[in-house]
């Protein structure tokens, strides 16, 4: 069988082999180019995505505020977390909306509006409610959905330690 391959290829016109080779060149340069291309792009796509629900953080807890700056109106707080993906490391910086509940109880809520995603800011129409400057959703203190989003702002895990409010993953509203 093989003898017979040998004469086949033998009696093979020269350009022919030629074409052969040519393609398995561009197959293979191509192929390599699209993967070096798609490297760094995934892990970007894949944060703007999915900036905070991500497991990665789960049990890390990250020293925001002191407990004493915290009143009934709700305040930001930005901090940074160390994530971790494989090979890509990575320090976003996330807000949070820090406030005490009429008991007070301190919780937080993240910016994210739970429309579209835009990032939403407390009391810019002066009506003591979070606003959402891309398609006007509001939310109460507590973050609860009155209008355009189907849901109510997230909460953050949220511990106390001596005298500082550590935030930890992102989890469902649990005050509305
Ligand atoms: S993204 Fe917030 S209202 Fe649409």
């Amino acid at each position: 069988m093989s003898n017979h391959e040998h004469h086949d290829t033998a009696h093979q016109p020269v350009h022919r082999k030629e074409m052969t080779r040519r393609q398995f060149l561009a197959y293979t340069l191509g192929g390599t180019t699209a993967f070096l291309a798609a490297g760094p792009v995934l892990p970007m796509v894949r944060f703007a995505v999915d900036p905070i629900l991500t497991k990665k953080t789960e049990g890390t807890y990250v020293k925001v505020v002191e407990e004493s700056k915290i009143t009934s109106e709700p305040q930001e707080f930005k901090f940074q977390i160390h994530q971790v993906d494989g090979w890509y490391e990575s320090d976003p910086e996330l807000a949070a909306w820090i406030a005490k509940d009429d008991q007070g109880n301190i919780f937080a809520l993240s910016p994210i509006c739970k429309h579209l995603g835009c990032t939403i800011n407390w009391n810019t129409q002066k009506d003591n409610q979070y606003f959402c400057p891309c398609h006007e959703a509001k939310y109460t203190k507590e973050g609860k959905n009155l209008r355009v989003a189907p849901n109510p702002l997230d909460e953050y895990d949220l511990k106390l330690e001596n005298g500082f409010i550590y935030l930890g993953p992102v989890k469902p509203n649990t005050k509305v």
